[in-house]
């Protein structure tokens, strides 16, 4: 399977100059790059003048509506961020879960609105608390419930991106070996949901304190196939050398 790296943005850069300078060198560094796919997933105002600059890395969004139109200030659809070039979104990040409240049934129509207007849905999940002897089942839980009612024919349309919320943005990622029980583990609800063969082509990406240093650990842990990337996606260098790793462990 590809690897897919994502740069995941969130409220950065201050600018659109920024942005674009940033968009450029990343895009420039891919450009050599065989057998991985890079998204970049800026914040929205960004998204079309940065979808117009990119040749090598394709574009993301950070979220998406779970409507197509109507009466709903402030709020983006799938078929708009499609409209303006984007080919994948970020849905169900824990900062949205956290700060935005959104719940498993908000997220969940979400996933269908993207998977449905041809959008590649990265569905986050991931614990709070490790700790907690119920944190299977509270990942177990937010993976049903985003995927819930979405077609066999969408699972194509689906990544799972595995971020456990302790170890985002802390310098503490996961350990190499948990994280391969949990991409087993995620694989066998996968199953469930949509059967072997549709659920066998699900990439499951990890996210959280991930760098050019350890990147390489979770790149060769069995069952993932990228990595969602926040802070580190802000620095170039950093984020290609995150890159290259994946093209060393195809
Ligand atoms: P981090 O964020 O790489 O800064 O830990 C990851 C994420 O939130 O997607």
């Amino acid at each position: 399977m590809k690897k897919i790296i994502v740069a995941n943005w969130k409220l950065n850069p201050s600018t659109i100059a920024k942005a674009i300078d940033l968009a450029r060198k990343i895009d420039h560094g891919a450009k050599k790059m065989r057998g991985i796919e890079i998204v970049i997933a800026p914040p929205f105002p960004y998204v079309r003048d940065i979808g117009k600059i990119l040749r090598r890395a394709h574009l993301g969004a950070q979220n998406v509506f779970g409507k197509n139109e109507g009466a709903f200030t402030g709020e983006v659809s799938a078929p708009m961020l499609v409209s303006c070039g984007a080919r994948y979104v970020i849905i169900g990040h824990s900062e949205r879960r956290i700060y935005a409240r959104e719940t498993n049934a908000e997220i969940n129509a979400k996933v269908k609105r993207a998977a449905s207007s041809g959008l590649f849905a990265v569905l986050c999940i991931g614990e709070r608390d490790r700790t907690k002897e119920n944190f299977l089942r509270f990942v177990k839980q937010q993976l049903l419930g985003g995927l819930k009612g979405i077609q066999k024919r969408h699972a194509k349309k689906i990544f799972i991106a595995y971020e456990p919320v302790w170890a985002i943005g802390t310098g503490k990622p996961v350990r190499p070996d948990d994280l391969r029980e949990m991409a087993i583990y995620i694989r066998r609800i996968l199953f469930d949901v949509f059967g072997r063969k549709a659920a066998h082509s699900i990439p499951v990406l990890y996210g959280g304190s991930v760098t050019s240093k350890n990147s390489a650990l979770f790149l060769n842990v069995d069952g993932v196939s990228g990595l969602l990337v926040g802070g580190a996606s802000l620095d170039p260098e950093e984020f290609i050398g995150i890159a290259k790793n994946a093209t060393k462990s195809i």
